[in-house]
């Protein structure tokens, strides 16, 4: 067995190497759901498999798909019977608007103040970069104790739409012992943390039409429905007043949470002023009966992603918009079927539509929400890889967001996904100013060598 102690040297020597690999790749703004951004999705890939192929991997083909196209990258060990770990990543990220509220430029990757800013550098280019760190760091040594396989795809920012039937096709390619995804986070930066369930998704369009064009408010109004105010009725019909979801049947096949699991996560370190710190709320909202953790991880959720109906520039106009378009999503636990999200949202909007309107939903792509085993010996690994960095045990949590190949491959490949990643909640996924703490994420580096050597050990 290697020397580890001058694999974790190395890699420390190789920081600032690294770091200028992810300033390099959150500088191509892949943004997947983007028409306008294809090329840079074929840049982006193409990025990876140069840098993979030029730090040890001997192995990197861009595969095609219907959609954005996958890498897939290994390196064999150096002795036989070794374990196998898949390793998952995805090289997209999501849109930067609104962009006004960015202080750098979100394609930049700006370093202030320890933090890496721009899209993409937390979820999840700097957690994939981590593990190439990793593995280059490892592959360094003259003894490599696992086999390696990578898989990183363009989707995972659009639901992955196209990856489970490439999980069907490759299944002999992405045969492994265990999988290990690093695009979940921490709950701080002294609180290395594994996750071991993650919500679904069911995302829809509801478009409402009224008028076949924009009419005067004045001449129109009181016989003419307004199809903003029908939109905002049926909205605010979706959520009773305990905040449970009104949905018809939609909580038939949620599995309760049992007394244990709710007695452990009660013990997490995360409070309502922490939650209120990060958001900036005044006060937190939710579910009757539920406290904030089991809201966020282990309760069914619906939202509003985004709403446009009528006139919305500056100054006024009086008009009865035309029609009125609601981006509405349901985050999912566990047994709950997104397709039959879908059927009691279509029986909810039948039942509570006026004459007045007609309505339409478009669907698009979400996912299964999933569970992982946390006796897998992957987990036991991960979990004495970061009390080795952190010098704490990591606590278990449940996330409320969402990975939906987490679920697709424990159908697909039969195995479970060992969860973890150095993003922190204050990194501001999603939103403008996107940043990465980096002292988190070197140490993470390190977790991720140790993980791999203490796998290979304990299989
Ligand atoms: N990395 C996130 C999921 C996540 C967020 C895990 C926070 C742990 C903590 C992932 O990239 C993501 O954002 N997924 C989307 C999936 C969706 C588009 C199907 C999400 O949750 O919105
Ligand atoms: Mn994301």
């Amino acid at each position: 067995m290697a020397d580890k102690s001058k694999v974790l040297e190395y890699s420390k020597n190789n920081f600032p190497n690294y770091q200028a690999i992810l300033q390099d790749f959150v500088k191509i703004p892949s943004i997947s759901t983007d028409p306008n951004h294809k090329t840079d999705m074929i840049k982006a890939v193409e990025f990876l498999r140069d840098q993979f192929l030029s730090r040890g991997i001997t192995k990197a083909e861009i595969i095609e798909t219907k959609g954005h196209p996958v890498l897939y990258a290994e390196r064999k060990a150096t002795f036989h019977n070794a374990p196998t770990v898949l390793i998952y990543g995805h090289y997209d990220v999501q849109p930067v608007d609104p962009i006004d509220l960015w202080k750098t430029d979100p394609f930049e990757a700006t370093e202030i103040a320890e933090r890496l800013y721009g899209r993409g550098a937390s979820d999840m280019k700097g957690q994939i970069i981590a593990s190439l760190a990793a593995f280059d760091s490892i592959s360094k040594s003259d003894d490599i104790p696992i086999n390696f396989k990578f898989i990183i795809e363009g989707e995972e920012e659009i639901g992955s739409p196209n990856l489970p039937l490439f999980l069907e096709d490759h299944k002999d390619l992405l045969t492994c012992d265990v999988i290990l995804n690093p695009d979940a986070g921490m709950i701080s930066p002294n609180t290395p943390t594994i996750v071991y369930g993650l919500r679904g998704l069911a995302y829809f369009e509801v478009i409402i039409t009224g008028p076949s064009q924009d009419l005067h408010s004045g001449m129109f109004g009181g016989v003419v429905h307004n199809p903003a105010i029908v939109l905002s009725e049926l909205i605010s019909g979706m959520h009773d007043e305990d905040w449970k979801v009104t949905l018809p049947g939609f909580y038939d096949d949620v599995v309760s949470l049992s007394e244990e699991e709710r007695e452990q996560l009660s013990r997490l370190p995360i409070s309502e002023d922490d939650i209120k710190r990060q958001t900036g709320v005044p006060m937190l909202f939710g579910e009757a009966n539920f406290s904030p953790i089991e809201r966020l991880g282990a309760r069914p959720t619906l939202d509003i992603n985004g709403m446009l109906s009528g006139f919305t520039g500056e100054g006024s106009k009086t008009i009865i918009p035309s029609s009125a378009m609601a981006k509405i999503s349901m985050r999912t636990v566990p047994n709950q079927d997104p397709e039959k999200i879908y059927q009691q949202l279509k029986t909810y909007i039948e039942k509570n539509i006026p004459p007045t309107v007609t309505w339409e939903i478009k669907k698009h792509a979400g996912g299964w929400a999933s569970i992982s085993d946390i006796n897998h010996p992957g987990v036991i690994a991960l979990s004495d890889a970061l009390e080795e960095v952190w010098g704490t045990k990591p606590f278990y949590k449940r996330e409320g967001g969402s990975i939906p190949v987490v679920a697709a491959m424990q159908k697909i490949l039969g195995k479970d996904s060992v969860l973890t990643g150095f993003g922190l909640p204050e990194d501001k996924i999603h939103s403008p100013n996107e940043s990465l703490h980096l002292p988190t994420w070197r140490k993470g580096i390190l977790a991720l060598i140790n993980f791999f050597y203490t796998y290979a050990e304990l299989s």
